[in-house]
This record gives C-alpha cells, sequence and structure tokens, in this order.
C-alpha cells in the first residue's frame, strides 16, 4: 500500500511564533495517528524553531526551497548541507510560484532534485500545466517534459523517495480545483510516466499528491481517486481546522478506500 502524505505549504506567511503555535496545535490534534503523514513547509526563518517544537511528533518539517550547490555566492538560497544541520530532511522542488517569479526551470529543478537525493533529502518535486497549456490540448506533453528534464539522470536506486506533487498551476490559489476526473485523469498519466522511467514497481510505490486550492469541502472528493496519495496545501493549512479536516479525509482514505 502506498503512503498517504499531506503537506502544508505555508509559502511566506505567519510569524515564527505563530508557525510555531499552529505547528504544536497540528501535532497535537493528530497524535496517535499513523496516516497520513503530515509535512510542513514553513518560511526558512522557521525551520529550526518548528523542528524543535514538533521534536517528540511524527510531523516532518520541510524547507520550501533547497540549492543544488554545498556553499556559494547564492544570495537567497539554502544549501542541503543547512538543511540537515538543523535536522530538516525534506524540501519542495519547483514550486510554480518558484518558476512564475523565481525563473526556476525544468533545469534547476534537476539540479536541486539530484542534490537533495544525494544529500539524503527527501523532495517534493512539482509540476503541473498552466491555464493557456491546458487550453491548448498541452497538459500531457507538459506534464511529459517536467518529468523528463526534472527527473533526468535520476537512478532507479536513488529515485525511491520522491514525492510528485501535481498542480496545476490555474487551481493555485484560484479558488478553482481540478475536478476529480481532471486530478485522476493527470495522475494516471504521471504515473505511467515515472513506470516509464523507472520501472512499474517504483510507480506503483510513488506518491503523487495534488495541489491547487484544496480545501475543507473539496478534499474528500478528490482523496477518493485512486492516484491522488494526498495533497499539498496553501491557504487552507494556514487554518488548523480546515487543514485537520483535510488530513481527516486523506486518512480515511487509508481507513476505507472508497470506489471512484
Ligand atoms: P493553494 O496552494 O492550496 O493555496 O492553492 C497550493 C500550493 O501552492 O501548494
Amino acid at each position: 500500500m502506498r503512503e498517504i502524505i499531506v503537506a502544508g505549504n505555508w509559502k511566506m506567511n505567519t510569524l515564527p511564533w505563530e508557525g510555531v503555535e499552529l505547528a504544536r496545535s497540528l501535532a497535537l490534534s493528530n497524535k496517535g495517528h499513523v496516516s497520513p503523514l503530515i509535512v510542513l513547509c514553513p518560511p526558512a526563518t522557521h525551520l529550526f524553531l518548528i523542528k524543535s517544537a514538533l521534536r517528540d511528533t511524527s510531523v516532518v518539517v520541510a524547507s520550501q526551497n533547497i540549492h543544488w550547490e554545498h556553499s556559494g555566492a547564492f544570495t537567497g538560497e539554502i544549501s542541503a548541507d543547512m538543511l540537515l544541520s538543523i535536522g530538516i530532511s525534506w524540501a519542495i522542488i519547483g514550486h510554480s510560484e518558484r518558476r512564475q517569479y523565481f525563473g526556476e526551470t525544468d533545469q534547476t529543478v534537476n539540479q536541486r532534485t539530484k542534490r537533495a537525493i544525494e544529500a539524503g533529502i527527501r523532495p517534493i518535486v512539482c509540476i503541473g500545466e498552466t491555464l493557456a497549456e491546458r487550453d491548448s490540448g498541452q497538459t500531457f506533453s507538459v506534464l511529459e517534459r517536467q518529468i523528463d528534464v526534472g527527473l533526468k539522470d535520476v537512478h532507479v536506486t536513488g529515485y525511491g523517495g520522491v514525492v510528485i506533487a501535481y498542480e496545476p498551476v490555474w487551481a493555485i490559489g484560484t479558488g478553482r480545483t481540478a475536478s476529480p476526473e481532471q486530478a485522476q485523469e493527470a495522475h494516471a498519466f504521471i504515473r505511467a510516466e515515472i513506470g516509464r522511467h523507472f520501472g512499474h514497481e517504483i510507480a506503483a510505490k510513488t506518491v503523487i499528491q495534488y495541489g491547487g486550492s484544496v480545501n475543507e469541502i473539496n478534499a474528500a472528493s478528490l482523496m477518493v481517486c485512486p492516484d491522488v496519495d494526498g495533497a499539498l496545501v496553501g491557504g487552507a493549512s494556514l487554518t488548523l481546522a480546515k487543514f485537520n479536516t483535510i488530513i481527516e479525509s486523506a486518512r480515511n482514505k487509508r481507513i476505507k478506500p472508497l470506489p471512484i
């Protein structure tokens, strides 16, 4: 059975003490549950504090970015060694906001992903098409390219822990979610592509999260999809009750998988 992972991407929101409070409350309300795995992705300033605040819990803390070099003149970036030195062993890579506002490309996603794997950091690699690409029928070719280039030269042995987040750009922060049918179709395609590169056994094990305006109302219908293995949640992860409802939907999937 595949892991189910629900991640909260706080983006550039909360001050450190607010983040600590939210993280602690979240850990407390999910205490004793083994699934889904909960991953929090706070801003870089919070990582050390939140990691310490969650040390006796099963909630994982992830960076929102990671650079491919060990050190050097890369203002504003963060290295794998820095993350590991404070116990952070997860990172989001290639979020569409990084691609859109900070010049991230499939090539840089590839460099970051390879470095993360080499360092033992589990990457959540984000892919997804824009609205123009979907409207012009390019969804699958875009996903194919993002996987081909983003995971180029990643070896099967190192691939094991890569998490893919399918986040259609048109659904991020817009209140417009992919329908369960659209999500399932894209996820099944992504799994087939992973199979083509890394073999079917690995494809079957790969966690593919859905992201883009997931909230407490639509989460249940998305989690029902057989190839949706959790969610990468932005806005709704900043409100404890909403995020907990999403987590609960993912938990129900594991307890009683629903037929689509
Ligand atoms: P959203 O963001 O849930 O606010 O749409 C998702 C994401 O960017 O990961």
